[in-house]
């Protein structure tokens, strides 16, 4: 498994997360899924407090325990900022209150990294800041970040926080590619060269930000997976296949070589709560592409270079 060193931190963590937000699924046994993943490679586990309405958090932290991995052998974060049909809350007081919520819930006395999850446009960066250094003094928080912030947002954060910003969670993925989209398409009428986040690709890898992709194998916002969907993306299941059996792999490990291919460095975040596929998944991080195989799997999924 490929490591990566997160960003101005001392943390140097598996390439593939396990994203734990389908972990609350009744049927499922938590135990053996992290367990699988560890034993695969990944140590880096990722959670927000709003997933399965907190239950996500306090499943995982049971199932740690009947596991052999300890605490110290692993990286956990979370997410906070989000009040589900509610609004978006960046205020110190709602911030430390979910902190201290996942820490409970997770049963640890630290979280490695700490997001804020989706931007809330009342923001008042001096309060994220004194948040943010509260957390860290008391030892309850190691790193910081962010997740589904454009640069703006992050500088304007920047002028109060003196923590670093190492992380920023973005969708990434071979249907979801609007981060690469506007560059390659520089200079071009069409949509695909719409600059919807500001050159955030170029940015994070500029101020040496971690992105962490989420989401890697949906298309749309959770319309579902398409690998295996053949009536949808015919190309692109194709393409997937063929590299799948030149590299000894799987369509799913090619995926993720896809995303793992970018030079930004990027973690990919898997959702994947079924053992075998766990497996396959994590192989296909050591898998490297060429250049020409990159491009041609973007083609497949539909999009045309100027
Ligand atoms: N920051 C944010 O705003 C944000 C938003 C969403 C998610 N996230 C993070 O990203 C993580 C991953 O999200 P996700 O679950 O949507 O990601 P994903 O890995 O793209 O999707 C996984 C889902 O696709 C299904 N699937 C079906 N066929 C598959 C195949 N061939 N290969 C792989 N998966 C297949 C899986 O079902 P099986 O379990 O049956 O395999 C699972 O339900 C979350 O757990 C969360 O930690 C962050």
């Amino acid at each position: 498994m490929k490591q990566i060193q997160i960003a101005n931190t001392d943390i140097k963590a598996s390439q593939i997360i396990l994203g734990c937000m389908r972990m609350n699924e009744p049927s499922l046994d938590a135990a053996k899924i992290i367990q699988t993943a560890y034993d695969n490679g990944v140590n880096f586990f990722d959670h927000a407090d709003i997933y399965g309405g907190g239950t996500c958090e306090s499943i995982f932290a049971k199932a740690l325990k009947a596991t052999t991995i300890s605490r110290s052998d692993i990286y956990i974060q979370s997410k906070v900022g989000i009040r589900p049909g509610i609004a978006f809350d960046f205020s110190k007081a709602h911030i430390i209150e979910a902190v201290e919520g996942s820490l409970k819930r997770l049963d640890t006395e630290y979280l490695d990294a700490l997001l804020l999850h989706r931007p809330d446009t009342l923001v008042e960066p001096e309060e994220v800041a004194e948040a943010f250094a509260q957390l860290e003094k008391a030892g309850k928080v190691r790193a910081f970040g962010v997740s589904n912030q454009n640069p703006g947002q992050i500088e304007l954060l920047k002028t109060a926080v003196k923590q670093s910003m190492n992380i920023n969670q973005l969708q990434f993925g071979l249907m979801h590619t609007g981060m690469v989209d506007a560059g390659i398409n520089v200079n071009m009428t069409n949509q695909a060269g719409l600059v919807r986040d500001s050159g955030i690709l170029e940015y994070s890898r500029i101020e040496n930000m971690t992105i962490q992709a989420w989401s890697p194998f949906q298309y749309g916002f959770f319309e579902g997976p398409f690998v295996g969907n053949t009536e949808k993306f015919p190309e692109l299941n194709k393409r997937l296949t063929e590299l799948a059996e030149q590299y000894d792999s799987t369509p799913s490990g090619i995926a993720i070589a896809f995303v793992n291919r970018h030079p930004a460095k990027m973690q990919t975040i898997i959702g994947t709560m079924n053992l075998s596929r766990i497996v396959e998944v994590t192989e296909g991080s050591d898998i490297v592409l060429t250049r020409e195989e990159w491009y041609s799997l973007y083609q497949a999924a539909g999009n045309i270079l100027p």
